[in-house]
Order: C-alpha cells, then sequence, then structure tokens
C-alpha cells in the first residue's frame, strides 16, 4: 500500500483535513482528498459544509453521497479565474456533466458561469431541465444516435462532430432550419500515462477523426451551407498528472487551425477537453487548476502569435477535477469477517454498485470513520461492499480506527464517475445524494424505493399467476 506517512507514525481521519490556515481559498480542490469545508466538531464527528456525517446519515439513510457546495463552487471559479488571468482572449469552461449528472450539479455550474458538455440525449435533457443555456451546451459522442442529433439540433446546441457519420447526419436533419452549430473532435495522436482505459488522445481510439483525414474533413466542411463549423476539439484522456502533453496538444491544435484557414474556414474556437488528475490518496500529486490552465493558455498564445493567427475562444471541459474532491460518499458498516493471518473484511452497505470505478479501474481510494475522526489508525481492514461478487471491494488494506457495526464510514473523492455509473446490480437503490452548505443538507437524488426499481419491468399478461 502507497502511503506518504513516516514509519510508526500512526493516521487518523484528522489528518485527511485542508489545512485550516487562512490561504484556504486558495487551495485547489482537486488536491485534497476531503471537501474543502471538511471539519472535526466537538463530537470528534466529521462535519461537511457544517453539518454532521453521521447526523446526515440518520436522517437520509445511508449509502449517502454528500457533495459539498463550496468545494464545487470554488473549483468552477480557480477554472474562470485562472483563464482570466492567463488567457487574453476569450474563454469558457464547461462542465463535463458525464461526472456526475443531475440537475443540482447542472444548475451549480451554470450558476458559476460554466457552460455544460453532454454526452448522449440524456445529459442533454438534464442540463437544459436545469436551465443551462443552450448556446453554453456542447454534445459529444462517438455514435450520437439520428434523434439525439435531431434533439441537439432543435435545442439549437454545439455538436461536437466526431466523424464522417456526425457530419453527413447533422447536414441530412439541417435541411431548411438554420446552419448547425459544430466543433470538429480530432484525435490528436498524443499519448499521456493514465489507466488505458481512460486515454483517448492516442491514434487508436473510437474517438474522433484520425489527423490522416484532416484535409478532406476540411475540406468537405468548408462547402457545407448548413454546416456553421466554430472550431476544433480534442481530449487526451481522464486523471492526467503530467503538464506536457496539454501543452503538446495546444500547439498541435493552433497547427490545426492554421491548416483550416487554408480550406477558408475561420475556426474561432479551441476547446482542449478535460483531463486534469486528482488526489485519491495521499500520494497522487496533481497539478492545482491554475497550474493546469496557466501554461495551456501561455502556450497557445505564443503559437498564436507566432502563427500570425487572431486568440480562439479557449474552451476546456473537465468533469473530475471540479467535482470528484467535493463529494464523499457516506456507508454505515456491518458486518465483518476475520480470516486470521490473511486478512480482515469490513462489510458497508453499498459498493460496487454506488462506485464501481476500483473494480473496473483498479482505482484506489481512501476511508474515515465519521464517528472517530481523531482515533489513531490502528487496523489494517479490507472494506467490502454487499454484493453478491469476490471483487465487491471498495478500498484493500485500509488503515483505519477499530470500528463496530453502525460506525459510519466515509470514502473520500467520490464525486466524480460514481454516482453517474452507479448500477443496480442485486437490485441494490441507487444511493440519495445531498448538497451540504452553510449548515444546511438539501435532497438532490432521492434514494431509489423497491417500487423505484420494478418500475421499468413489465409482466406479461400469460406470465401473470
Ligand atoms: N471531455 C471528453 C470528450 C471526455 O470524454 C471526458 C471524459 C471529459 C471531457 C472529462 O474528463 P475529466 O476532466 O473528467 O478527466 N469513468 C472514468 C472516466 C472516463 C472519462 C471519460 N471522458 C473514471 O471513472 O475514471
Amino acid at each position: 500500500m502507497v502511503s506518504t506517512q513516516p514509519a510508526g507514525v500512526q493516521l487518523s481521519g484528522r489528518q485527511y483535513l485542508s489545512p485550516t490556515s487562512t490561504n484556504k481559498v486558495n487551495l485547489s480542490p482537486n488536491q485534497g482528498l476531503l471537501p474543502l469545508s471538511a471539519k472535526i466538531n466537538h463530537q470528534d464527528h466529521l462535519e461537511i459544509g457544517g453539518c454532521d456525517v453521521t447526523t446526515l446519515v440518520q436522517k437520509f439513510g445511508s449509502p449517502l453521497y454528500i457533495l459539498d457546495e463550496e468545494t464545487l463552487r470554488t473549483a468552477c471559479r480557480q477554472y474562470r479565474e485562472s483563464f482570466q488571468r492567463y488567457y487574453q482572449g476569450e474563454a469558457q469552461v464547461l462542465y463535463a456533466s458525464k461526472a456526475w449528472s443531475c440537475l443540482a450539479v447542472c444548475a451549480i455550474a451554470q450558476s458559476e458561469g460554466l457552460g455544460i458538455d453532454v454526452a448522449s440525449g440524456g445529459e442533454l435533457y438534464t442540463a437544459l431541465c436545469a436551465g443551462v443555456s443552450s448556446d453554453k451546451i456542447y454534445l459529444h459522442g462517438n455514435n450520437k444516435s439520428r434523434e439525439e442529433l435531431r434533439y441537439a439540433i432543435e435545442s439549437g446546441i454545439t455538436i461536437m462532430a466526431d466523424n464522417w457519420r456526425d457530419l453527413q447526419q447533422s447536414v441530412e436533419l439541417a435541411q431548411g432550419q438554420q446552419p448547425v452549430r459544430i466543433m470538429l473532435r480530432l484525435t490528436p495522436g498524443i499519448d499521456c500515462h493514465t489507466h488505458e482505459y481512460i486515454r483517448t488522445g492516442h491514434l487508436d481510439n473510437k474517438f474522433g477523426f484520425d489527423p490522416g483525414d484532416l484535409d478532406e474533413v476540411f475540406a468537405f466542411v468548408s462547402k457545407q451551407q448548413t454546416l456553421n463549423c466554430i472550431g476544433v476539439h480534442a481530449h487526451i484522456g481522464s486523471q492526467i498528472f503530467e503538464r506536457q502533453p496539454h501543452q503538446d496538444l495546444a500547439v498541435l491544435m493552433v497547427q490545426w487551425l492554421t491548416k483550416a484557414a487554408t480550406y477558408g474556414l475561420n475556426l474561432t474556437h479551441l476547446n482542449v477537453g478535460g483531463g486534469l488528475g486528482v488526489r485519491y490518496i495521499e500520494s497522487d500529486d496533481p497539478p492545482s487548476i491554475e497550474e493546469w490552465v496557466k501554461p495551456i493558455c501561455e502556450v497557445i498564445q505564443a503559437a498564436c502569435k507566432e502563427e500570425n493567427l487572431p486568440l480562439p475562444k479557449l474552451l476546456c471541459e473537465p468533469g473530475r477535477s471540479l467535482i470528484a474532491n467535493a463529494c464523499v460518499t457516506a456507508y454505515t458498516i456491518g458486518s465483518s469477517k476475520e480470516i486470521p493471518d490473511i486478512r480482515t473484511y469490513v462489510a458497508v452497505d453499498g459498493g460496487m454498485s454506488d462506485n464501481p470505478r476500483p473494480i473496473t479501474y483498479q482505482s484506489v481510494y481512501r476511508a474515515v470513520v465519521a464517528n472517530q475522526m481523531s482515533t489513531p489508525c490502528t487496523e489494517t481492514v479490507t472494506i467490502a461492499g454487499k454484493h453478491c461478487e469476490s471483487g465487491d471491494v471498495l478500498i484493500k488494506n485500509a488503515q483505519l480506527p477499530k470500528t463496530k457495526p453502525g460506525d459510519i464510514l466515509v470514502v473520500m473523492a467520490t464525486g466524480a464517475y460514481n454516482y453517474s455509473m452507479a448500477s443496480n446490480y442485486n437490485r441494490l437503490s441507487r444511493p440519495a445524494a445531498v448538497v451540504v452548505a452553510n449548515g444546511e443538507a438539501n435532497l438532490i437524488l432521492q434514494r431509489e424505493t423497491y417500487e423505484d426499481l420494478i418500475r421499468q419491468d413489465c409482466l406479461p399478461e400469460r406470465l401473470k399467476s
């Protein structure tokens, strides 16, 4: 197990709190394990957004996603302000809602001035229902259905054309309407170090036009009266700690703009995608939001100067780094199983259905016990979920204080790709989620009921007993 703790020093939940120094507002949310507002109260309980986590569980049940509004808003602002500081042209940050798509999260992002990147008709519907204006919504997808494209066109949003089929269908669907606003997603051929399932910049992947098609695509698009192509897009992957790949990408993308100009295309938008990594465990060391934004702006400015191009409107679309560390998942501890000389399993009331990342990507997490935050961690246990599957393990070798049934285990940094990839495996209900701020907790997702679980089931007449 990776640990930055010196030998002989025992951790407690306290160590995961952000420093309470005066520069707290400058902390980059993606670098903290617990949300910015996390504190320990006089009962030695974890408090987030002024709410005692154990009280939240009593009121809303568990598992419970707890979203700290302050952390999410701070991350949105840090992105926005970094572009204001370092980019001389116009910029627009989009929230990649695939990280967590629901009305409240879209509404918070939009109230912070962010636009929304959606990856399906469902995410588009959610963003529109949350009140996001259509000129700030961008639709992605490597296999958009005709219905999704029609919905996007009717809603007046921008389509990220990923392939020839997107272009052809957009042309067909646009007939007789306003020109359809599109951006071109291109594969940059840039590699980065992250899990192979979440790398997208290398040539061998399903997203975007192959660079070999660039000339043909620009030539085609430049001749279409019904398409209004405004720019280019690329996304190289997710949970990236290096900064160089995005800088290389920025240089390359400016070259694409220059090339497009030779086809008479005046592309004014450049979207560098998302991908900034976050801290899940102590040894993770991602750059801050500002450290990620600054070099990208500098590189684009220098490259545009060199190519004698006006500065494009610069877009990026982070998901994880906006929301991962703004959320924790609270579980109630239940049974345990001690296997002498092997390991002790401690089971919680959720698992791979509310957090499929460990079983999917071997992702690692840290946990604290919310009702005993200062107790030293003397035990090494494996946190198991409650699903009928041996691989349903949330954390291997977690360092925790001694726990008992009924204790509240809090897994940190669960805001990104947890709820959004949650399932009903074993017909478990998907958890509730609350947003917390200033001592108030508001439900943003209701816990599914048993009735919800069979809502879509149909029982044909002839099968009824
Ligand atoms: N833009 C595009 C086109 C994307 O495909 C993605 C993520 C993003 C932006 C946002 O990337 P982020 O800033 O969140 O790294 N389920 C995986 C992550 C899949 C990422 C998919 N695309 C996980 O749990 O790690």
